[in-house]
């Protein structure tokens, strides 16, 4: 062999150690992989790891290509942490976890701290498996026994962020939302599985606001609060193979809670089942003025089995202690509203209930193919200030 590279020519020397050095860096494929124990985090649960975790996105984000960070099987403790994007180099950051990231269990740690694993900023991102496990039962209980307690922190939160992948990540146990996708464009959500007890205060599953392209399939979410939730400046968001319950539903909204407020629109919701929630489909805005708007919405394919307000509009939200808005109206104008193929059980007997602004009636509703029962009887619908159409076969019988 030796003999044979000493006549090789220079160039096909350099190649052959380029090649050699290269593949050293790596461990498998052809980008550069940062293992965080390599960092000196340690898969012991016990540890904190935050540091690791940061030096390991730093490097990654130094290098000019593509770049992956590796977290074996194990648990991680990390604290607060916010993975920015703003000065990296690399064009694209995948985050592979085999393991499971935890927070700590005193909610003091973290309650006050907005979210608990932050992207900032990023490009090109990729958060492919992994568990994250927000130890939420102590803020549970602080909260479910009314005392002085911190809202608590977002489990895991997307800022700012442009054509994001997050596929297979499973979150547990929040203390607050488990993942908020706020200010970002093209973000798709894959195969999640979102887990907390349904009497587990505010760990909404997946919210969205202010943010365009973003698609939410073949999901499984059981929380204490809303499945997924849409606030102001959602638009061309799809959310389809979705399970929910328990929980309270999906919901567009809360809106209207400001004067000045970006509406909803283009948004699809198909193919999902309901288990025992509140709430099936739901819109929600608060009775004060505002200039919002939902309107250019298809709820498709669903089905309920024993949920309370399966086909809800609710316009006259008012938080009791939040400010005076009874009396008022919803400033939220409701448009263009469909309900195709919607079938199932209520539990309670008004299965479709549209109670839309006196100010701005709801307008454009159209339900088709809806069938709900209520314990073997026929289910009644509900309209105030809501108009539209209603075709194929319709049970409840149509109040629109
Ligand atoms: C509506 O949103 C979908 C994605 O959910 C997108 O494919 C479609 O182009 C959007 N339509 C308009 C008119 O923007």
């Amino acid at each position: 062999m030796a003999t044979k590279i000493r006549f090789l020519p220079t160039p096909i020397i350099v190649l052959i150690l380029t090649i050699f050095l290269n593949s050293s860096l790596t461990q498998s494929g052809p980008t550069p992989t940062y293992n965080v124990l390599g960092f000196g985090a340690k898969s012991d649960g016990r540890s904190d790891c935050t540091k690791s975790f940061l030096s390991a996105w730093a490097a990654a984000c130094a290098s000019v290509q593509p770049s992956t960070i590796y977290v074996p099987p194990g648990r991680y403790l990390i604290g607060a942490v916010e993975f920015s994007g703003i000065a990296c180099k690399s064009s694209g950051i995948t985050l592979r976890i085999d393991g499971t990231l935890v927070a700590p269990s005193d909610y003091n740690v973290l309650g006050r701290i907005n979210t608990w694993i932050k992207f900032e900023r990023t490009n090109g991102l990729s958060i492919l498996g992994g568990t994250i496990d927000g130890q939420g039962a102590g803020l549970w209980a602080c909260k479910n026994t009314h005392k002085h307690c911190p809202r608590g922190t977002q489990s895991l939160g997307v800022y700012n962020s442009n054509n994001v992948l997050v596929n297979g990540l499973t979150s547990l146990n929040s203390q607050f939302f488990h993942i908020i996708i706020d200010g970002c464009n093209n973000i798709r959500l894959i195969g999640m599985t979102i887990s907390a007890p349904a009497e587990s205060p505010n760990t909404d599953g997946i919210h969205v606001q202010s943010s365009s392209g973003v698609t939410i399939m073949n999901s499984h979410i059981a929380t204490g609060d809303d499945c997924i939730s849409l606030g102001p400046g959602c638009s061309n968001v799809w959310a389809e193979s979705i399970n929910c319950g328990p929980g309270h539903g999906i919901s567009i909204g809360s809106l209207g809670s400001s004067v000045q407020e970006p509406g909803v629109q283009n948004v699809t919701v198909r193919t999902v089942t309901f288990t025992g929630t509140l709430n099936g489909l739901r819109i929600k805005t608060w009775a004060k003025p505002s200039n919002g708007f939902v309107r250019g919405v298809l709820f498709q394919h669903a089905t309920m089995v024993n949920v309370q307000n399966p086909i809800i509009i609710d316009q006259n939200y008012c938080a009791k202690g939040t400010g005076r808005c009874s009396g008022q109206a919803s400033g939220v104008r409701i448009s263009d509203v469909t309900y195709q193929d919607i079938h199932g059980t209520s539990a309670t007997q008004v299965a479709v209930d549209f109670d839309c602004s006196k100010k701005y009636p709801c307008s454009g509703i159209t339900l088709q193919d809806v069938h709900l029962s209520y314990q073997d009887q026929p289910a009644t619908a509900s309209c105030v200030n809501a108009g539209g159409t209603s075709a194929g076969l319709i049970d409840p019988r149509s109040c629109l």
